[in-house]
């Protein structure tokens, strides 16, 4: 959510690289944007719009914007509507001072009230809950010694969660930031420029060598390029973490497709490929260098947290480890886990699966299985992302490479490849299992990017066969067994970019409720890609069609047979592994949901009302 960006820095103006980096960072956040700068002897510049960062950039055509040392923030709405007076920075009333913020402070109406009777005339300019931080900031300068001092007071009154960038006209050579569970890292060059984001992507173009705030700490950049940071004692830390990003700035580019989102949908079956090159030796034997030996062996139970795609994923997960391991497994909503607390101990494997590693629902909800001592595996994209530091070396890494779209493709599929070599891997252990068996699934696994890459190569027919339905009102996705999660991730990814209402069922469980929903405006998409359970999904399929529904099938090519039961059928290889069928299931899926959303004009790449990370609970 928000995306924060700042430089520091004498080679440079700033404002080029808050404008770029904002706009890598806009899949964060993009209802409003604004940018604040300051120049020694000046006023600090600011220049705040809402709506997407083209606007922004149009208000600063013909500015004279210069200065060193800038921030700049993309929003993603929480408190106030999107609106200029919303957007940040905020500033302090005499304009001194101008913070931007990510995070939400749960207290801001009490902090409101106090400065309101400290400073009778103050005025509040906007409706969000940060404003409350440039008010205080501020007020606490006025009593200490200086800006760091100041935001140390600020961060100790503060209630919620926070990443802050601050600068004051009274200290021109600085720039002070705080976090406390919202992302922030630094980033560093050798021309003596310091940079900072809220998510190192934002930084590729410009560094690979950061450092991550960790909660409550403090730090001050220097025009210099000198940095210091401070723990929550106010103690400098002496060597803070360095980390090293792999170079992927070729990520954020489209690389000439229509949109990220398309050009990440084709990218799936090269990272399979380099998944299962990391994770499986010549001889195919699954092998997670980082994980510590002790965290899967003996495992009793497995819970897995996710949040939407995320949480499918999980949903697949649930259903080969218990396939494959027979270890009992849970799934839950990061969002619902304090429900299910009670039963997690240090004999349960937690497995947090978040693409960003940042999601809030799922930080707190490892928090409290921490609490519990279970063992923690993180199954994240972003190795310097929050999750991974809580999980240290159990972070098990999905290797997508970044993923600009906000609607999760290539990460799902990354998360159940990995998810399929942990459940073989556990499996293994198991010693009632056939070696055999689980030999021939790793070999049918490393089939799969063939298989995706003939779908791929099928695009031009699905847009063809689904564009007839473009005008439907509502779409219902029905699947059985290891299908049903792709049921109800292939809705999710319908109803995000398409914004038509899209529901996800276990096919049996139509005739029980969602019936009475359909008619000849609801085209039903029937996934009966898997041999077991293929002529339940049918007869359901069947009976939503004898009620009107515009029957649509996901057929494998062997089973044409079948298609005479479909008003339309989508196509896939035939790939004679039922346990593999998600990875062709939700292919076409995802692509579906794409050349629908691309033909109706919406905003593939940033559907309304969504962001790329959700940090806030
Ligand atoms: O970064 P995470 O994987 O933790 O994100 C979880 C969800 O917010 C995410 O999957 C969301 O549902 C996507 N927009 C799905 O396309």
């Amino acid at each position: 959510m928000c995306g924060i960006v700042a430089y520091i820095g004498k080679k440079h103006q700033a404002l080029g690289f808050l404008l770029d980096s904002l706009k890598s960072l806009e899949y964060r956040g993009y209802d409003s944007s604004g940018i604040a700068i300051l120049e020694p002897q000046e006023q600090i510049k600011v220049l705040k719009s809402k709506g997407k960062l083209p606007n922004l950039f149009e208000k600063i055509t013909h500015k004279k914007l210069s200065g060193h040392i800038g921030i700049g923030h993309t929003r993603w709405a929480t408190q106030g509507k999107p609106s200029d007076q919303n957007a940040h920075p905020h500033t302090s009333k005499d304009k001194k001072v101008a913070i931007v913020h990510n995070g939400i402070i749960n207290n801001y109406a009490e902090i409101k009230e106090f400065l309101i009777a400290e400073q009778k005339e103050l005025e509040f300019i906007s409706e969000t809950d940060s404003e409350v931080i440039a008010h205080l900031l501020s007020y606490f300068l006025a009593k200490s010694q200086n800006l760091k001092e100041a935001l140390r007071k600020v961060t100790s009154q503060l209630k919620g969660s926070y990443a802050i960038c601050a600068i004051s006209k009274d200290e021109p050579d600085k720039i002070v930031l705080a976090t406390y569970q919202t992302p922030l890292v630094i980033g560093f060059n050798s021309d003596q420029e310091l940079f900072c984001a809220s998510d190192s992507a934002a930084l590729l173009k410009y560094t690979n060598r950061i450092i991550r705030l960790n909660n409550l700490e403090i730090a001050e950049l220097k025009i210099d390029g000198s940095y210091q940071i401070y723990d929550q004692n106010d103690q400098v830390i002496l060597n803070p973490k360095i980390q090293v990003l792999p170079n992927q700035s070729f990520l954020l580019d489209k690389l000439g497709y229509k949109h990220f989102l398309l050009k990440e949908i084709h990218e799936q079956p090269g990272i399979i490929r380099e998944i299962l090159n990391s994770y499986l030796n010549e001889e195919d034997q699954i092998y997670f260098p980082h994980l510590k030996k002790e965290l899967l062996t003996e495992v009793k139970r497995i819970t897995i947290l996710g949040c939407g795609s995320a949480y499918y994923a999980g949903l697949v997960g649930k259903f080969i480890f218990e396939e494959l391991s027979g270890l009992p497994t849970e799934i839950c909503f990061s969002s619902e886990f304090t429900a299910r607390e009670k039963v997690i101990n240090q004999d349960t494997l937690v497995i947090a699966v978040s693409q960003s590693g940042e999601t809030a629902d799922t930080l707190l909800a490892v928090r409290q299985a921490l609490e519990k001592n279970a063992r923690l595996l993180a199954l994240t994209n972003r190795a310097e992302s929050t999750l991974a530091a809580l999980a240290e070396e159990n972070t098990l890494l999905i290797k997508a490479g970044i993923e600009v779209s906000v609607a999760a493709t290539k990460s799902f599929t990354a998360q159940i490849t990995c998810l399929y070599l942990l459940a073989i891997y556990l499996a293994e252990k198991q010693e009632n299992n056939s070696t055999e068996k689980l030999k021939e699934l790793k070999i049918k696994l490393k089939t799969v990017p063939h298989w995706l890459d003939q779908i791929l190569g099928r695009g031009k027919d699905y847009r063809k066969t689904i564009i007839d339905y473009c005008h439907k009102k509502a779409f219902v996705f029905l699947g059985r067994g290891i299908n049903y999660p792709i049921a109800l991730e292939a809705a999710l990814k319908l109803k995000e970019i398409t914004y038509i209402q899209a529901t996800g069922y276990a096919s049996g469980e139509m005739k029980h409720g969602p019936i009475a929903t359909i008619d000849q405006e609801v085209p039903t998409l029937s996934i009966l890609t898997q041999k077991q359970n293929q002529h339940k999904v049918l007869h359901n399929a069947i009976e939503a069609k004898t009620r009107g529904a515009p029957s649509l099938g996901l057929l494998s090519d062997e089973d044409w047979v079948l298609a005479s039961e479909f008003e339309k059928v989508l196509y896939v290889p035939s790939i004679h592994c039922d346990l593999l069928t998600p990875f062709v299931s939700v292919l076409p899926l995802q692509l579906i949901a794409y050349y629908l959303a691309e033909y109706l004009g919406k905003d593939v790449d940033q559907p309304r009302n969504l962001a790329k990370s959700v940090t806030v609970e």
